[in-house]
């Protein structure tokens, strides 16, 4: 092969020499335990991180950050006890109701992410509403993923290219790594440059499986509640020391970063 690239290599990001990332997608968790500790309810903590979202948005703009993901709810999460699962879905309802506004004053693109089929008519009509009205904006893209499963995103993704193989208009020896991408959710977005994940546990539990191909991965013990814009900046720290190589040399990089 004389080119360096094949159909099905990951593509490098935009990013590839900044210390900014121009992506974060953050897994928010912790908030049951942050509650429990203070001998709360765990709606409490649910709650409480909504007052760092708004935090960590602050942030991200101020930043120059270009794209947040947080992950609000999973595919798995519908297994909660219902009192929390039904607890949840009132506490989004009212975020998104309360907050769009703001959101849409500040620049902010609000898209929620995930099979947002499951959700009551209620929440439906207010996702709607809200990407409607944030839809132009260009400050900051914010995706909440609820309702959200990567295997989700790959199985929509990969059904869409086999209903136009069934119909004649794709041949299966065409199916790429590049076609699978672009009927993901968030197709149009860059990859996430940098994954958060609060609360101590050191797992992905399905959330951007193919997206997070390449993400350099960010652990902390700190519960979400408890995550500042202190907390955030350290994680952006340990983003900008990194060197990403995307399968090049340390060296090939270093002589992109020089150019
Ligand atoms: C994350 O916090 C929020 C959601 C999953 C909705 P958790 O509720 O998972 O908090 P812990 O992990 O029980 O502390
Ligand atoms: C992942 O957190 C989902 C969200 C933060 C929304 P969980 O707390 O549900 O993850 P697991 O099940 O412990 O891995
Ligand atoms: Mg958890």
């Amino acid at each position: 092969m004389t080119d360096n690239k094949n159909d099905n290599s990951v593509p490098l990001s935009r990013s590839l020499t900044s210390e900014v990332p121009e992506h974060v997608a953050i897994i928010m968790d912790g908030n049951g335990r942050w509650a429990e500790r203070k001998g709360k309810p765990r709606i409490a903590g649910h709650k409480a991180g909504v007052e760092t979202v708004r935090e960590i948005i602050r942030s991200c703009v101020e930043k120059g950050i270009q794209v947040l993901t947080l992950f609000a709810f999973s595919s798995e999460n519908w297994r909660r006890p219902q009192k929390e699962v039904s607890l949840l879905m009132s506490l989004f309802l009212a975020a998104l109701q309360r907050e769009v506004k703001k959101l849409h004053k500040n620049g902010v693109q609000l898209r929620i992410v995930g099979d947002t089929t499951a959700f009551d008519e209620k929440i439906q009509a207010q996702i709607e509403k809200s990407e409607a009205l944030t839809r132009d904006n260009d400050t900051l893209v914010l995706n909440i993923a609820a309702n959200y499963g990567g295997q989700w995103d790959i199985t929509q993704s990969v059904k869409k290219l086999a209903h136009e193989v069934e119909a004649g208009k794709l041949a299966a020896d065409d199916v790429s790594a590049d076609l699978i991408r672009q009927n993901l959710s968030m197709s149009d977005l860059p990859d996430p440059d940098l994954f958060i994940r609060t609360g101590g546990e050191q797992r992905i539990s399905n959330f951007l499986i193919w997206q997070l191909a390449y993400t350099e991965l960010y652990f902390t013990d700190i519960l979400w509640p408890d995550f500042d814009r202190q907390a955030f900046e350290a994680a952006l720290e340990s983003f900008a020391g990194r060197q990403r190589r995307f399968g090049h040399t340390g060296e090939q990089i270093e002589k992109m970063k020089n150019a």
